[in-house]
Parts: structure tokens; C-alpha cells; sequence
């Protein structure tokens, strides 16, 4: 999955930041999305690529998801840690993992791929807001 997401690494459209991200989650059924991160001039319109991931595997049918892995590249140099998602996209992850009932992993790595966090949504999102609290 992390070699999924790097391959897609030079698609970030990342012209404020010069900081690209990917990202890969895999279905259930072993399919596999990747998804980069979309800037804009107007900052806040853009897109983690977490999510454009996630949001690329939903709009193909795909709701049930086993695993999303992360990795980014500044434009100058490596990342010396590794890259964990940001706050919305955990909530976007912790939504679908109740929609599930799989506690998604979150692989997390630096660019040179030589540190690598395997964590889960719920380790890094505890007692975070889902459907169930909605009584889906
Ligand atoms: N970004 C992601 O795409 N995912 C993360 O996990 C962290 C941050 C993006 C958002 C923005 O385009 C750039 O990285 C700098 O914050």
C-alpha cells in the first residue's frame, strides 16, 4: 500500500505547501484507491489526500475498508517522520470504520520509507464521533 501511495506521490497538487502527500486505502475486497493532496489559492477548499482517497474508493462503490496507508515528500528533502493523518481525515476514517466495524489500520511512513507507525483509527482517534452516536 505504501508503494501505491508513493507511486502517485508526483500527482499532489501541491503548489502553497510544495509538501505532497498520498495515500492508499484497501477495501475488503482487496481493491485499492489512491488519492493525493488538491490545494487551492484560496487555502481552505483543498483536500488531504486521505480523503481524496477515501472519497475516490466511495464514489467507486467501495464503503468498507481494511486499511489506508500515508506517505508524503516535501519539494525540498525527505520527511524525517513520519506523516500521520490530520484531524478531519480521522474523523472521515473513524466514519467509516463504524460503518464497518473494522478498526482501520493507519500506516504511517517517512518518505524513505525507513520509519514506518502502523497504528489503528481508534488508537488515533479515542472515543471520537460516529454514526452509532447518531443510532446508525
Ligand atoms: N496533508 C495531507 O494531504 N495529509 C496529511 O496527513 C497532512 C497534510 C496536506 C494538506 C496540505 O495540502 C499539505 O499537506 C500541507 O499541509
Amino acid at each position: 500500500m505504501l508503494h501505491a501511495a508513493n507511486a502517485t506521490l508526483d500527482k499532489a497538487y501541491n503548489p502553497y505547501s510544495h509538501f505532497a502527500v498520498a495515500s492508499a486505502i484497501l477495501t475488503i475486497e482487496g481493491k485499492t484507491f489512491t488519492g493525493v493532496n488538491v490545494e487551492n489559492a484560496a487555502y481552505s477548499p483543498g483536500n488531504c489526500a486521505e480523503r481524496t482517497a477515501i472519497f475516490s474508493a466511495i464514489a467507486n462503490g467501495h464503503q468498507e475498508f481494511r486499511a489506508i496507508a500515508i506517505i508524503a515528500r516535501p519539494d525540498k528533502g525527505i520527511t524525517k517522520k513520519v506523516t500521520a493523518p490530520c484531524g478531519l481525515c480521522r474523523q472521515v476514517i473513524f466514519e467509516f470504520s463504524q460503518v464497518s466495524g473494522i478498526d482501520i489500520e493507519v500506516i504511517m511512513a517517512t518518505t524513505d520509507m525507513k520509519k514506518i507507525i502502523i497504528s489503528t483509527i481508534n488508537e488515533l482517534l479515542p472515543l471520537g464521533f460516529g454514526p452509532a452516536d447518531l443510532g446508525k
